[in-house]
């Protein structure tokens, strides 16, 4: 890694928070790979990234004033996994569903250089776990980046219990080169932000559901009663309710108590389908 940075970044999944991760990256001067096996997500998130690009330099906000063009040129789309054999460092943004990003690092274990650290964009899961289906435990982390990712200040780090402290390092070394500050999380449940926030996402459809006000009073009392710039459930349709419910599943079974149980109206919109912004339809519509 040249400067103690990766000479090529992988990023696996070009979802919201994989192509926000590419876009930055790419934005701060780094060769990406963003691996897809769908070429129509592919497409979907260039022009996502396009018009973000768009949006920040309009208002000069691209560091050192980076022209888009030149960003996208270092952004190489890639459907196969083995575009990744000569990555130095790789970050996974599949959907959060453990088993699915247990065998995307498994291929990543055999598929990319022995000296690669492999870091996991999960708001939940365990690293120690997503560790333990590797060759090289030491050589995984927990990089946690925040919707929307060019706009968030924050990445949260995470150590697994058996992370490298140069895996670490060069980690917080690369957070920093994104512009990002960090927090440190220990691997634990929801880690710091998820732990917190998601309880009062949930509680906000307890609150819904029981009739206490309406969507809109519960969003508007949140935003300007606590100086929020999303109320609860405007945020919960803008991460995605699905992936909100996942995480309170994996607060709910590795922490056990009742706290943490999903509300049952949040587990019907997903059942129904209702996701969020993304689906056209969650508490809000948006078509
Ligand atoms: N790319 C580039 N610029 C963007 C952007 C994107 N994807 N999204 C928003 N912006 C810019 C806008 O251009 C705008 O810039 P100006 O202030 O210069 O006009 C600015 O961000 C604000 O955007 P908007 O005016 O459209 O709307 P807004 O004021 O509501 O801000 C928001 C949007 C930044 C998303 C803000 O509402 C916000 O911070 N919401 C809370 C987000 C949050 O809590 N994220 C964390 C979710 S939890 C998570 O990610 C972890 C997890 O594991 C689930």
């Amino acid at each position: 890694m040249a400067r103690g940075l990766p000479k090529l970044l992988g990023v696996v999944g070009a979802g919201q928070m994989g192509a926000g991760i590419a876009q930055v990256a790419a934005t701060c001067g780094l060769q990406v790979v963003l691996v897809d096996r769908a070429a129509s997500q592919l497409e979907r998130a260039a022009e996502g990234m396009r018009a973000s690009l768009a949006r920040l330099a309009a208002k000069g906000r691209l560091p050192g004033g980076a022209d888009p063009d030149a960003v996208l040129a270092r952004l190489q789309p890639a459907t196969e996994l083995e575009a990744l054999a000569a990555a130095d460092y790789v970050v996974e943004a599949v959907p959060e569903r453990e088993a699915l990003k247990a065998d995307v690092f498994r291929a990543l274990d055999s598929l990319a250089p022995p000296h690669a650290v492999l870091a996991s964009n999960t708001s939940s899961i365990s690293i120690t776990r997503l560790a333990a289906a590797t060759a090289r435990p030491d050589r995984v982390v927990g990089l946690h980046f925040m919707n929307p990712v060019p706009v968030m200040g924050l990445i949260e780090l995470v150590r697994g219990m058996q992370t490298s402290d140069e895996t670490f390092e060069a980690t917080q070394r690369l957070a920093t080169h994104l512009g990002k500050t960090t927090c440190v999380s220990l691997d634990r449940p929801g880690f710091i932000v998820n732990r917190i926030l998601m309880p009062m996402i949930n509680e906000a459809f307890f609150a819904l559901m029981e009739g206490v006000g309406t969507a809109h009073d519960i969003d508007t009392g949140m935003k300007l009663g606590t100086n929020q710039p999303m109320g609860p459930l405007t945020l919960a349709d803008f991460i995605g309710l699905d992936t909100c419910l996942s995480i309170m599943r994996v607060l709910h079974d590795n922490l056990g108590d009742d706290k943490y149980r999903p509300c049952p109206l949040l587990i019907q919109y997903v059942d129904a389908g209702w996701l969020g912004k993304k689906s056209g339809r969650g508490v809000y519509s948006y078509s």
